[in-house]
């Protein structure tokens, strides 16, 4: 399942730095506010605006997936979506999988299956699966391949990344 690039709702009608417009939208099930001047992309509003460092800076031109955040659902590469985009909607990153100090199954699993080395690339790799676990919840081993190769390891872990997929699906991973 390739990620995908969200639509930016009148993005010619704002992008001047003097044009700010408060823009609302829910993270990790909490509803927020921010003011957005049109510039900024998903990705550095939260890591700067929320704290929220877990999802990764890789490339910045949609390529590596370090920065898939789930965003009603589907798989999104933050770095190349808009703040604008995510307007009314609901945006969940790693930060947001776990439940009452429990870690979700996914996360889970990669630990299980040592699916990391540097871990860099983690963060995007489980958002991903999890959108993937949300859209499919029981995937073939040819489904999980097809929608993780975009999402790039160079430590060389899909194997093991793979493995935990398969284990977490097995446990009802969408959970
Ligand atoms: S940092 Fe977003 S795809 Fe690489
Ligand atoms: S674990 Fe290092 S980039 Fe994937």
């Amino acid at each position: 399942m390739a990620p995908v690039r969200l639509p930016v709702p009148g993005v010619h009608d704002q992008g001047s730095n003097d044009m700010k417009q408060r823009l609302a939208f829910r993270l990790n099930g909490k509803p927020v506010t921010i003011q957005d001047d049109g510039t900024r992309t998903l990705l550095w509003a939260l890591r700067t605006d929320f704290g929220l460092t877990g999802t990764k800076y890789g490339c910045g031109e949609g390529v590596c997936g370090s920065c898939t955040v789930g965003v009603d659902g589907k798989a999104v590469r933050s770095c190349v979506t808009p703040l604008t985009a995510v307007q009314g909607k609901e945006v969940t990153t790693i930060e947001g999988l776990e439940r009452d100090g429990r870690l979700h199954p996914l996360q889970q699993a990669f630990l299980d299956h040592g699916a990391l080395q540097c871990g860099y690339c983690t963060p995007g790799m489980v958002m991903n699966a999890w959108a993937l676990l949300g859209a499919r919840p029981t995937p073939t081993r040819e489904q999980i391949v097809a929608a993780m190769e975009e999402n790039l390891c160079r430590c060389g872990a899909h194997p093991r990344i793979l493995a935990a997929i398969e284990a977490a699906a097995k446990k009802g991973g969408a959970a």
